[in-house]
């Protein structure tokens, strides 16, 4: 009788779960991932190679170790680009723990707020104007830097951070981040991808616009960068569609 009590009661949390759970609970959580896992990568061959020596077996070539920024499928300067050479594009980086972006942002073109969940990043300009943001935390000061070539900054991990090219001409950036999968959060993106209540809520239930329509036109993440201010279009002659 007492068995029977016991194994009643071990069934109870699982019972308690499911019974409390609304079945849409699970509605908004969209998946990310849009490719299934690649197992079958030089990328995971270097991840399984036992030993180094092994590891070098498979990028036998001096072209296996040379890497063109300009000759990835992203780079574009209309309006920009972030290219990224990490384990993914670049296997030599398997293990190396790094990545080295490309940030090459044309006339007024912008990365929108965004994050690195997995790494520090340090970017120096090479040519052009650009302004960095950057907010580390609630409560932290917004932190402004003009990226003018020859520039640093940083922004560590986690840290909300756009920027935006200032001028008429091309800016080019390089960014190095301390994970060779670093993940990009962009917060726009991410924030309309919640319950659009939620969000009206979080705006404080007061405003007079629909959070889905604005949600909608959001630009998509495509290439990294967006245009940016209204004002630097006008500057520089862009007409914004
Ligand atoms: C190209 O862009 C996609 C989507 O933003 C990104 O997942 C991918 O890592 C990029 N590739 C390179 C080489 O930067
Ligand atoms: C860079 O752009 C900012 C904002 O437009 C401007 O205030 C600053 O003078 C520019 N710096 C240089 C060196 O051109």
């Amino acid at each position: 009788m007492l068995r029977h009590f016991f194994f009643l009661l071990s069934l109870l949390p699982s019972c308690t779960n499911s019974a409390f759970i609304p079945p849409n609970a699970y509605k908004y959580i969209k998946s990310q991932t849009t490719e299934p896992s690649k197992t079958d990568t030089i990328t995971a061959q270097l991840r399984l190679a036992p030993t180094n020596l092994d590891r070098l077996s498979l990028l036998p070539k001096s072209k296996d170790w040379t890497f063109k920024f300009d000759e990835q499928d992203n780079y574009t300067w209309l309006p920009g680009s972030v290219v990224n050479a990490n384990a993914a594009s670049f296997p030599p980086l398997t293990g190396v723990g790094m990545t080295m972006a490309m940030l090459s942002l044309g006339p007024c073109a912008m990365l929108p707020p965004h994050m690195h969940p997995r790494a520090n990043n340090l970017v120096v300009a090479i040519a052009g104007n650009t302004t960095s943001w950057m907010v580390n935390e609630n409560g932290a000061p917004t932190v402004e830097v003009q990226l003018t070539p020859l520039t640093m900054t940083v922004f560590p991990r986690g840290s909300l951070h756009a920027m935006q090219n200032n001028g008429c001409d091309n800016a080019l950036l390089v960014s190095a981040l301390d994970s060779e999968d670093t993940g990009t959060l962009n917060f726009l993106n991410g924030l309309y991808n919640l319950p659009p209540e939620m969000v009206t809520a979080g705006f404080g239930n007061n405003f007079d616009f629909d959070v889905r329509d604005i949600g909608r036109k959001i630009p998509k993440v495509g290439s990294g960068a967006v245009m940016g201010s209204a004002e630097c279009a006008a500057k520089c002659g862009i007409t914004i569609d």
